[in-house]
């Protein structure tokens, strides 16, 4: 028996990996944070036992999944995303490691690149971006970015858990020197039947994503130009549409 952290993908339950909705199935135990679809939760057998990780901290977490596994007993940490994007598995796996607990790290699709898909933005694009920066509004507001650094960086910057933070990191983006005309979107609760495009310039895109729900995710770059092209946002909601 094994503690498998699973990624459950962006928020789509359909785009969980075939073999952690298997695992998942077969769980005795499911331990999921609040961004896991509750479709997919509902896949867990009805005899399991789900824990909603929001009721505890992080080490009482590390140490459910260490005792549940060290029982033998089949454990499904179900993650959102991938479990080791900005999203504490390696701290999960650590503390499994440490106990000497068997585990695997089931990957997921991540927003990083799914979300941005699902509103028609490619991160890279030949002669376009071939650079792609990655970080978290928790970061700037904690001083540990470099803006400087951030401003200048060619290609394409991707913020999570940037909501909160954007008015003040696109101000200082725009002080530190990158173009306030740089093409910029924000994209809430992607690739689920909601999901909602802000799309605009840095210089003007905290106000035109202001009240959009999270979570969301911030895409700074020329690339962003390219979504309007590719038409694809409409396309896909059409299609939910259809298929409804
Ligand atoms: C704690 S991080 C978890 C990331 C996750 N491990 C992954 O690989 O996608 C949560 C952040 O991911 C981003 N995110 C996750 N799902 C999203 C979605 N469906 N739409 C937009 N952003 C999303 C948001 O920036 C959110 O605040």
């Amino acid at each position: 028996m094994t503690v498998f952290l699973v990624g459950a993908g962006p928020g789509d339950p359909d785009l969980i990996t075939a073999r952690g909705l298997k695992l998942l199935r077969s769980c005795d135990v499911l331990v999921y944070d609040r961004l896991v679809a509750p479709e997919l939760v509902a896949e867990a057998p009805h005899g399991a036992l789900a824990i909603t990780r929001e009721r505890f901290g992080q080490e009482r977490v590390n140490e459910l999944l260490v005792a549940y596994g060290a029982a033998g007993l089949n454990v499904v940490r179900l993650k959102g995303g991938d479990p080791f994007v900005f999203g504490r598995g390696g701290e999960e796996a650590l503390a499994l490691a440490r106990a000497g607990v068997p585990f695997e790290v089931v990957p997921g699709v991540s927003a990083l690149a799914s979300v941005p898909a699902a509103a028609g933005i490619p991160l890279t694009h030949r002669g376009v971006s071939s650079q792609v920066t990655v970080v978290t509004g928790h970061a700037f507001d904690g001083g540990e970015l470099d803006v400087d650094a951030l401003a200048s960086a060619p290609g394409t910057l991707v913020v999570f858990m940037g909501l909160a933070a954007l008015p003040r990191l696109a101000a200082a983006l725009v002080t530190a020197g990158r173009d306030a005309h740089t093409p910029a979107a924000v994209i809430s609760r992607g690739t689920l039947p909601d999901q909602a495009v802000a799309s605009g310039t840095l210089g003007e895109i905290a106000d035109l994503a202001e009240g959009l729900p999270s979570p969301a995710l911030v895409v700074i770059g020329e690339v962003v130009a390219l979504a309007e092209e590719l038409g694809i946002p409409e396309k896909r909601l059409r299609a939910r549409v259809e298929a409804a």
